[in-house]
């Protein structure tokens, strides 16, 4: 055997994790640090993407990937409820209830935004944050994933 150094550890998980078990919180704490180990900076701007809560129970069909294609948003009607919806990237999407923190107003789709028109609110569609009141408070988040070419959201 010769004196070469070791090869530097992939970055790899030591046993599959899904990623609902993931995004649910359940993974390992040796998979989570393997994760972190892992990390640089290509990889950390790359996981900016925003990060839907753990779907759980049974999905909803909201929309399809053709109806909602990356980088777009839109509202949906799920029972008699507003939704909004954005998918940030091919694989993820967010959803929030379409019902304003200020006055309960119905919020819609704006440019690169969500905007409520009664008092002029304006809500990111990354979190759903406010970015202009008078409302305070973010938009009621939902869990939701694509699954195939449904755009599911766990109510
Ligand atoms: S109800 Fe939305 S800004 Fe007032």
């Amino acid at each position: 055997m010769d004196n070469l150094p070791s090869p530097a550890p992939r970055c790899g998980l030591s046993s599959p994790v899904t990623r609902r078990a993931v995004l649910g919180g359940v993974a390992s704490a040796g998979a989570v640090a393997g994760l972190s180990a892992c990390a640089d900076p290509s990889t950390v701007a790359a996981s900016s993407t925003p990060v839907s809560p753990a779907p759980g129970g049974e999905g909803t069909v909201a929309a399809t990937t053709a109806e909602l294609p990356v980088g777009s948003s839109k509202s949906v009607k799920i029972g008699k409820r507003t939704y909004l919806l954005f998918r940030p990237a091919e694989t993820t999407v967010l959803a929030y209830r379409a019902v304003c923190t200020h006055a309960g107003c119905e919020v819609s789709v704006g440019e690169g935004e969500f905007v409520c028109h009664c008092h002029g609110s304006h809500f990111t569609r990354e979190s759903g944050e406010v970015t202009a009141g008078p409302a305070r408070g973010p938009l009621e988040k939902f869990p939701a994933e694509i699954s195939g070419e449904d755009v599911l959201v766990y109510l």
